[in-house]
């Protein structure tokens, strides 16, 4: 049975929407639902929360971690998974965005949407009755930075007060880590080349919400003691400029150099798919201080955490 709301539900649009405790929430449940399966391959809840709920995954752009995590999360958790690709659906023959918004609130519990255009997912939130979670559009991609925080305390405890380097593109990843770090207190340093410059919005946000952030051109100021160095793609999806890029961007590669800059103990992090001997070096990527696929299954269990939390928040009885 789907719920509909009476009120505007509560979506996951980004991660500054959220208070603090909201986030910390988030990575509670996620933590939880990990130990849970902790050991199980295959793991058949004998509680399946999400019994009788169903997601819809409207994937406009590739995706890999973003789909089958949530698909697999939501089936681990008893849910039934829609997954949908706008050229399949009348929405690639033109219907719009509010119309197809109010069908599929009437028939699903959730709707998970990645996009290129960041309106689209505003507009979509605007007309759904049931919660949206933003699967990455050009602007940000929250859902990403709830596996890299839950894999970063896994690794080195608790963030608050740690400091993290973002190397390479101020890109979607870049700006949802930013307004992490006005909530969860960590101390970011940001070395973007000139142009590609991370979202002065989130940065002036993250500011007036107390954040730490230090923002530079040089990759070594930004990862000297730093306790993660994250980095990501040099070519976004939908940018177009990928010549010009990869001029741009080589003296921010991540390797073995840089890493001596940070602390000893520090974890390498980068949301993938990564491009090894672009953003950074297959020593590091393969390295000790490498944490990445762990950073990529937590994906699974933030997904979890997150869809549980969506219907907590939306009171939809579990
Ligand atoms: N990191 C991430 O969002 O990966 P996908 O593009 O594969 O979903
Ligand atoms: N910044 C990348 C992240 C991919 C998960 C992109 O938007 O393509």
């Amino acid at each position: 049975m789907t719920v509909l709301h009476s009120s505007a539900p509560r979506h996951f649009l980004d991660i500054k929407d959220l208070t603090r405790e909201e986030l910390r929430r988030i990575l509670t449940i996620s933590a939880r639902v990990k130990a849970q399966q902790e050991g199980r391959r295959f793991p058949l809840h004998k509680d399946q929360p999400l019994a009788g709920r169903s997601l819809g995954l409207i994937m406009s752009q590739p995706s890999t971690r973003t789909r089958v995590s949530f698909e697999v999360g939501m089936k681990q958790l008893g849910g039934a998974v829609s997954i949908l690709s706008p050229s399949d659906m009348q929405l690639g023959r033109g219907e719009s965005i509010a119309d197809t918004a109010r069908v599929l609130s009437r028939f699903l519990d959730i709707l998970v949407l990645r996009t290129g255009d960041d309106a689209t997912l505003r507009e979509l939130a605007h007309w759904s009755s049931v919660p949206v979670i933003n699967g990455l559009t050009p602007v940000s991609h929250p859902v990403q930075i709830l596996a890299d925080i839950l894999t970063f305390e896994e690794h080195r405890g608790p963030i608050t007060g740690r400091t993290v380097a973002w190397i390479g593109d101020g890109n979607n990843v870049a700006t949802s880590l930013i307004e992490a770090a006005a909530l969860l207190e960590f101390n970011l340093h940001l070395a973007t080349p000139e142009g590609f410059d991370p979202s002065e919005e989130a940065i002036v946000w993250a500011r007036q919400h107390g954040a730490n952030i230090i923002t530079t051109r040089d990759p070594k100021e930004a990862a000297r003691n730093a306790d993660a160095v994250v980095t990501d793609t040099w070519v976004s999806m939908g940018d177009k400029d990928a010549d010009v890029r990869h001029r741009t961007f080589r003296p921010y590669q991540v390797d073995e150099a840089l890493m001596q800059h940070a602390a000893s103990d520090a974890v390498f992090m980068h949301c993938l798919p990564a491009h090894i001997g672009e953003e950074v070096t297959q020593d590091v990527f393969e390295g000790p201080h490498s944490i990445v696929f762990d950073e990529a299954e937590n994906r699974l269990h933030s997904q979890k955490g997150l869809l549980l939390w969506c219907l907590e928040q939306n009171k939809i009885p579990t």
